[in-house]
């Protein structure tokens, strides 16, 4: 027996008059995962990730939260997601603890006092809570949107690029938050374009590009199939030529021949260190651990390095 999938879209797809923003995304997302939704501008994830939330009508194809078809159960689909969305939109006339309050109504949890100064405090928000929301600042408004979203416990919380425009000290908080939501039950589905937040905090990433699944895994895996420890030496003066040695591992040396990049071998390092002794004048030596930031971009045929 397989456990219900938190998310599953198969085969979805979303054709816009211009654009088929979605060409056949099938994905499945377990109970309990924080799982990342990657890609580049355009690629696709908001309208993925609105088809979920029943913000947007697929054209083809289906989705699914928790086994709830979000067309068919439209209902019940909808009451079990909370939603950041990319775009700030907000009701300025509330101040955050009513705007609270009306989304628990709103989602058919009993308001509860509380939760919400939890929720207030989790997002740094507590001495703004009685504040109207125009008067907020655009980071101030940032975090009410993060606050709605989480305030009823829904199971699948996704989060369209929450750390936009957000200042170091909440993306840390959020960040500590969310492993804390997940913690007590909740799946989190998020996009960002901080790739280094994905590598840190995902358990699996998808990448997506220009509407169709290009990579599905854990990070750890993406880059070691996909990423290259490298040895990277700088030497005082312009190399005259590689050494055989180090040309046979695929050493490469940069255009003011001073800079010179070699892969890192899983075994032998010893070896390497040696054939690097033949290198005269080196004035800095390090390792470059791949991260998931080169991987996208070699799957996403962007800009290297
Ligand atoms: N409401 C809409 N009407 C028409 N086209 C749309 C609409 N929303 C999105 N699109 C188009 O669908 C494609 C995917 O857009 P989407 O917003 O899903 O991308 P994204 O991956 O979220 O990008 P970003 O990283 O910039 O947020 C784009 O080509 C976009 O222009
Ligand atoms: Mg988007």
């Amino acid at each position: 027996m397989s456990v219900v999938a938190a998310v599953e879209t198969v085969a979805l797809r979303k054709r816009y008059p211009k654009v088929e923003a979605l060409r056949g995304v099938s994905l499945r997302i377990e109970p309990g995962e924080i799982f990342a939704l990657l890609g580049p501008n355009g690629a696709g994830k908001t309208t993925w990730i609105s088809v979920v939330c029943g913000l947007v009508r697929p054209t083809d194809g289906s989705a699914a939260v928790m086994g709830h078809d979000v067309v068919r159960e439209a209902m019940a689909a909808r009451r079990l997601v909370g939603l950041v969305p990319q775009e700030v939109v907000f009701d300025p006339f509330f101040t955050p603890r009513e705007a609270l309050r009306f989304q628990m109504g709103y989602f058919g949890v009993r308001p509860d006092g509380a939760r919400i100064d939890e929720v207030l405090a989790a997002v740094g928000l507590s001495d703004k809570a009685d504040t109207n929301a125009r008067e907020l600042s655009g980071g101030m408004k940032r975090r009410l949107l993060i606050a709605k979203a989480l305030v009823h416990r829904p199971k699948v919380v996704f989060l369209d690029e929450p750390t936009a425009g957000v200042d170091v000290e909440l993306r840390r908080d959020l960040w500590a938050y969310v492993r804390r939501v997940r913690a007590e039950g909740a799946t989190i589905v998020l996009t960002t374009h901080y790739l280094e937040e994905a590598e840190q905090l995902a358990d699996r990433v998808a990448v997506i590009d220009r509407g169709a699944l290009i990579a599905l895994d854990r990070p750890a895996t993406l880059l070691a199939r996909h990423g290259e420890k490298r040895i990277r030496v700088e030497l005082g003066s312009p190399l005259e030529a590689l050494p055989p040695p180090l040309a046979a591992r695929g050493a490469t040396v940069d255009a003011s021949r001073r800079v010179l990049e070699c892969p890192f071998p899983a075994h032998g390092v010893s070896d390497l260190l040696c054939d690097l002794a033949a290198l005269q004048g080196v004035v800095d030596l390090r390792t470059e651990q791949p991260s998931l930031e080169q991987v996208f971009l070699a799957l996403t045929g962007g800009e290297k390095r």
